[in-house]
């Protein structure tokens, strides 16, 4: 019986939709206390004055936890944490936005009215709040998550057997997250017991932020995430609120809900950050390239260092005998940077994609035959063998699902009415992010199934997904398997990011509904058996068992033999309006191979989705900084445009079909953020097939056309 490969409706849709999902600020606990944050209004000097006499005397008011007054945190390694900065620690202020209160009360409109009486002054000191400001600042960071820097080849030497050369700067806009649930977290603390309802990517990541602040055993905090609201790396690790409402709830022996204002999630978490990246690219007259350089440098805050790898994918994609790639960070005060779908790939193939556009027009050839001219059959910077790769076929279904045979070469030569039309596209790559998860599959007598796993479900369709793989694996109806997940009480997974956890936990999850029909085996069923009907309840009950269970715990292996990317090609249509330059994007098509799809239609709502934060990537998304008042100016999503669906049309997804054993236990790699990336890139190389203007930076807006 397949269950995987199988379109299924999400089994948490109901749930969702009449609000009966419980999510981390939705606890009804008795005695529940309301927390509010109070930001600091400059973005680096001290505070000289904090008054929160009012505040404390306001009605209904519990308590105010200021610098002077909070239990002093220890130390947490970055990550779990966000950022190494700790929360009312001290009167120094290093980011707009950084906690200098926190306001407790009976009620939340009695917090909030008490916040606004805390009575602030500062001593500002000169601040570097942009990227733009702080290039001559820029330095290698030490942490990164890979190499910042690789070297293969000879650049020079390819520079010079070229016979084009590609030489730009390409720039992206810092964006923030703005999850449909902002971030929150409700603390409860008895018996000298903490827990904690948090809006997280990784309740053990949470955990282990928390017991090390507060400097308690692991075993005395659970983090329990039901259901997570969307996260897209903002709760990826854990910030400042988690702590605070850990903090507020031991110190006071209650509970505490801490919930990050709109606005709040524009300074109290981390965001993508700006880059600026230059490209040069080599090429015969044939297309074939002969070097590749890329450097990035990405704005990171003072005190820690986030490297946004833009580089990342430029090392894999194309067969090139010469790539020289180089990252670089630059502090500015702000918050400290952090992942954000799609971290490295989704800022840098905009600059490596939109690149290979240009050379294609100096070479006069089409930019598809450009890179299917330059596919890589191996890493050409490792030299490893791809662990599964698919994109020629990407390539070649995308265009013609597109119609890309039938577009002219030469810009402004499409029209329709009034509109300049443009046909674009990119390629995309993803690396494939895998790390290690256990998990547990039990039966019952009364024939149900339970998976266990304590991985997050943030939107991507967890609650549907392991259920599916569980009962292929234990061959049994899919109906007959439930799923307990979001909790450190439950088997160990890692966190909801780096589009790993259907390939991760999914392997765990297949690993242990193997064990169990093993174990099963073991009690007397025939290899061959079906668990329909009742057959599987007898079983039981003939052995006098309630329940049989099997564990397993699944790790990546073979790293060091194989490249491992999802990888996809993007096509997008666009029209401007002649007189107003106003870019809409009209179609786009997006091919992918990502290794077996466990479930196609939430893999389409992934990709959909992931397409879609791509239209806003290129024509809406901007978090500008205010540099007078050092702080970014958008409060809501009035300030911050994400695309409605009048902006964007829906994408249409197709998968290759594509198995990936040496990925993971199922054959899948990730999906999610892989399609994020290549579709701003798409988008500009449209933009200029239509209007003849090539735009180096992100988002494209009607000034860059109207002025050029
Ligand atoms: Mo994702 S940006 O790895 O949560």
């Amino acid at each position: 019986m397949s269950a995987v490969g199988i379109p299924r409706t999400r089994a948490d849709g109901a749930l969702k939709v009449t609000g009966a999902a419980r999510y981390a600020a939705d606890w009804p606990i008795e005695g529940l206390r309301h927390a509010v944050l109070v930001g600091a209004t400059i973005p680096r000097g001290r505070l000289t004055r904090l008054d929160v006499t009012a505040a404390q005397h306001a009605p209904g008011v519990v308590a105010v936890l200021t610098h002077r007054t909070a239990p002093r945190l220890h130390p947490v390694p970055h990550p779990p944490i966000g950022q190494t900065l700790l929360p009312l620690q001290d009167e120094r202020i290093l980011h707009d936005g950084q906690p200098i209160a926190l306001v407790v009360a009976e009620r939340l409109e009695q917090a909030v009215e008490a916040a606004a009486l805390v009575r602030v002054e500062y001593e500002g000191e000169p601040a570097v709040v942009c990227l733009e400001d702080a290039l001559g600042l820029a330095y290698t960071p030490k942490e990164a998550h890979a190499a910042p820097d690789t070297r293969v080849g000879d650049l020079d030497a390819g520079l010079r057997a070229a016979d084009s050369v590609v030489d730009a700067t390409y720039a992206t806009a810092a964006r923030h997250h703005n999850a449909m649930e902002p971030s929150a977290t409700t603390a409860e603390w008895r018996d000298g017991e903490l827990t904690l309802h948090d809006a997280t990517q990784w309740v053990w990541g949470v955990r282990e932020a928390v017991a090390t602040a507060l400097g308690l055993e692991l075993e005395r905090v659970r983090v329990i995430a039901a259901f997570t609201g969307g996260g897209f790396g903002a709760k990826g690790w854990a910030w400042s609120h988690q702590l605070l409402a850990a903090m507020a709830a031991r110190a006071l022996g209650c509970a505490v809900k801490l919930v990050l204002t709109r606005a709040q999630g524009f300074s109290s978490h981390g965001y993508q950050p700006a880059t600026r990246q230059q490209v040069s690219l080599g090429a015969r007259a044939d297309g074939r390239l002969t070097a590749i350089r890329h450097e990035s440098v990405n704005a990171t805050s003072t005190y820690d260092e986030y490297a946004e790898l833009a580089v990342a994918g430029t090392r894999s994609l194309y067969a090139c005998p010469a790539i020289h790639t180089r990252s670089r960070v630059a502090p500015v005060s702000t918050i400290t940077p952090t992942p954000m779908r799609a971290p490295h790939e989704g800022p840098g193939m905009f600059a490596l994609e939109s690149a290979l556009d240009e050379l294609a027009y100096a070479l006069r050839l089409d930019p598809l035959e450009l890179r299917l001219r330059n596919h890589a059959d191996r890493d050409p910077t490792s030299g490893k063998r791809f662990s599964s790769k698919q994109l020629r076929a990407c390539y070649l279904r995308g265009a013609e699902r597109f119609g890309w045979p039938e577009r002219p070469l030469p810009p402004r030569s499409l029209r329709d009415g009034h509109d300049l039309v443009g046909w674009g596209m990119a390629s995309a790559i993803m690396t494939t992010f895998r790390m290690s998860a256990s998990a547990r599959v039990r039966v019952h007598r009364d024939g149900s199934v339970v998976v266990e796993a304590g991985c997050q479900e943030i939107g991507t369709g967890v609650y549907t997904i392991l259920p599916q793989i569980a009962a292929e694996a234990l061959g049994c109806p899919v109906d007959r398997v439930s799923l307990r997940l979001g909790d450190t009480h439950l088997p160990e997974t890692c966190g909801t990011f780096g589009s790993s956890t259907t390939l991760t936990v999914g392997s765990a999850v297949h690993d242990a509904g193997r064990r169990l029909r093993a174990r099963l085996t073991g009690m007397g069923v025939p290899a061959d058996f079906r668990f329909e009907g009742d057959a599987l309840g007898e079983l039981l009950a003939r052995h006098g068992v309630a329940s049989v269970e099997a564990d397993a715990s699944w790790a990546p292996t073979g790293d060091g033999d194989w490249s491992m990317h999802s990888f996809g090609a993007v096509f997008a249509e666009v029209r401007v309006d002649a007189d107003l330059c106003l870019p809409r994007v009209t179609r786009c098509v997006g091919a992918y191979s990502a290794g077996r799809i466990v479930n196609p239609t939430l893999a389409r709502s992934q990709m959909i989705g992931g397409m879609t934060w791509g239209i806003g990537q290129a024509l809406l998304e901007r978090s500008e900084t205010d540099r007078r008042l050092g702080r970014f100016l958008a409060k809501n999503l009035t300030g911050y445009l994400v695309p409605v669906n009048a902006d964007a049309p829906t994408p249409e997804v197709l998968f290759v079909d594509e198995d990936d054993p040496n990925a993971s236990a199922i054959g899948a790699r990730g999906i999610g953020e892989l399609s994020a990336v290549g579709v701003g890139a798409a988008i500009a190389n449209a933009v200029h097939h239509a209007t003849g203007v090539r735009v180096r930076e992100l988002p494209i807006t009607p000034e860059h056309l109207l002025l050029s």
